[in-house]
């Protein structure tokens, strides 16, 4: 029980998802794996991302996780079902609890995704979605501008302004949705941005708050919450620059982060 929850990501996007397991979790341990040196998976062929989550996935398994997060949709979309089906421990994704958080806010069952081109490619979201309810209607826009942009950390301006405005520009003119799904764990990082761009007709969903409770619901029936009161000390390795990383972290979560190591994968 006192074992922790990997958690893992192409980079800086997944603290959006560990930040609400912190939340809703305060006793759970996390060790968080950000690929930084090789982001963005977007663009990357099935096969590397693949080869790529799997090689994070064994750093965390080595160290004993009891349950892994896969934190990042194209790595969810493409390793999901293979790591559900190989591992012996819990594997929970994005996708689906994201959709079912789209879908209960939605009112007109118009949903729009906007994420990496991988995982629109891959058409996760409106599989994920129509399996839920069949008459939502989805329109999914791939947005490579954004993940860059954000691991660059230059996320406040004129120029990020811009850059959200022409990534959002396809969606706004079929401006039917009244639901806007976040399809990449990155993205929450400039949320107002979006909600600016967008307009506030439209709810913006986000993954991590659904996902955290998908997380706490399977520890909690498999008897597996740390029982301890003692707040632990989070752990996260980067594979790229340590200071970038502090940096953005620190930005997002209340507190500066205490364990920062960097690795090497592959
Ligand atoms: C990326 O690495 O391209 C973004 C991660 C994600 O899809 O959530």
């Amino acid at each position: 029980m006192r074992r922790p929850i990997g958690v893992i990501d192409s980079g800086v996007g997944g603290l959006t998802v560990a930040k609400e397991l912190i939340r809703q979790l305060p006793y759970e341990q996390l060790l968080y794996v950000g690929d930084t040196s090789r982001c963005p998976y977007g663009p990357r062929p099935k096969e590397e991302v693949y080869r790529y989550t799997w090689e994070m996935v064994d750093y965390l398994l080595e160290k004993n996780i009891k349950l892994l997060v896969v934190a990042c949709n194209t790595a969810t979309a493409y390793t999901l079902e293979d790591l559900q089906n190989k591992l012996d421990i819990p594997v929970i994704g994005v996708i689906q609890p994201g959709s079912r958080a789209a879908i209960k806010a939605s009112h007109n069952k118009r949903i729009g995704v906007i994420a990496t081109e991988g995982t629109i490619a891959s058409g996760a979201y409106p599989t994920a979605l129509e399996m839920i309810d069949r008459r939502i209607r989805v329109n999914d826009l791939a947005c490579p501008s954004l993940v860059p942009m954000i691991e660059s950390g230059d996320i406040e301006g004129e120029q990020a302004v811009q850059i959200v405005h022409h990534a959002l520009k396809p969606l706004k003119e079929k401006n039917h949705i009244d639901t806007l799904i976040l399809g990449c764990t990155h993205y929450p990082l400039i949320k107002t941005l979006i909600e600016n761009e967008m307009g506030s007709h439209i709810q913006v969903i986000c993954s991590g708050e659904e996902t955290a409770r998908e997380v706490s619901l399977i520890l909690s029936y498999q008897n597996l919450l740390n029982k301890e009161d003692v707040l632990p000390v989070h752990e996260f390795f980067t594979t790229g620059d340590k200071e970038k990383f502090k940096r953005i972290a620190n930005a997002w979560f209340d507190e500066p982060i205490e364990f920062l190591r960097s690795i090497e994968l592959g």
